[in-house]
């Protein structure tokens, strides 16, 4: 996902409606967030042009999207069970967040065709699981010269950030 930005416990995401993502959380009502590296670009972009929804929505049947049911498989992730919700984690992110659905918000647009297309869910992170090269010894703090985040920026990728400083807040 791309579409998501956290504050203290709660997470914010924007989802197409009509994805077997959003169905999924409406469903089960939880989730799991992972947050992969930047050297997980490759994988993530194998499986970008699929969708879990059987049949695949005409809209992305144009753009040249295929069902899969099995996204783990196909990424050559490992599938772990979370503690506290129902799906899985992915074990090859450093970061993996389980949450629970707070609320749903219908997003409302008429731009760009996007009426009724768009849901704003407001998750809380229930449990948080990082690597342990990740966390800063005797703490629960990452350890940010470790941690290289994908970002998708307009479709494209990147990793890699240059540390520029630290805000006068940060405790490490
Ligand atoms: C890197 C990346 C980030 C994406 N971020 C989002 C997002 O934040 N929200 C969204 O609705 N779709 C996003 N998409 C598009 C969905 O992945 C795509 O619609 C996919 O078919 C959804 O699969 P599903 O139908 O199995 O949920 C993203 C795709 C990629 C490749």
């Amino acid at each position: 996902m791309s579409s998501a930005w956290a504050l203290a416990d709660r997470v914010i995401l924007g989802l197409s409606a009509h994805g077997q993502g959003f169905y999924n959380l409406e469903r089960c009502g939880e989730a799991v967030i992972n947050l992969p590296s930047s050297d997980m670009h490759a994988a993530v972009e194998s499986i970008a042009a699929t969708t879990g929804r059987n049949p695949v929505p005409s809209s992305k049947v144009t753009m040249g999207y295929q069902f899969v049911a099995n996204k783990f498989a196909m990424a050559s992730w490992s599938q772990s069970p979370s503690e506290l919700v129902q799906p899985s984690r992915i074990l090859e992110c450093p970061l993996q967040l389980e949450a629970k659905v707070l609320a749903i918000h219908a997003c409302t647009t008429d731009a760009a065709g996007l009426a009724d297309e768009c849901r704003i869910v407001e998750m809380q992170v229930l449990k948080v699981h990082a690597h342990e090269n990740m966390v800063l010894s005797n703490t629960n703090h990452i350890d940010t010269s470790c941690w290289s985040p994908l970002l998708y920026v307009f479709r494209h990728y990147f990793g890699h950030a240059q540390k520029l400083g630290s805000n006068f807040r940060a405790e490490v």
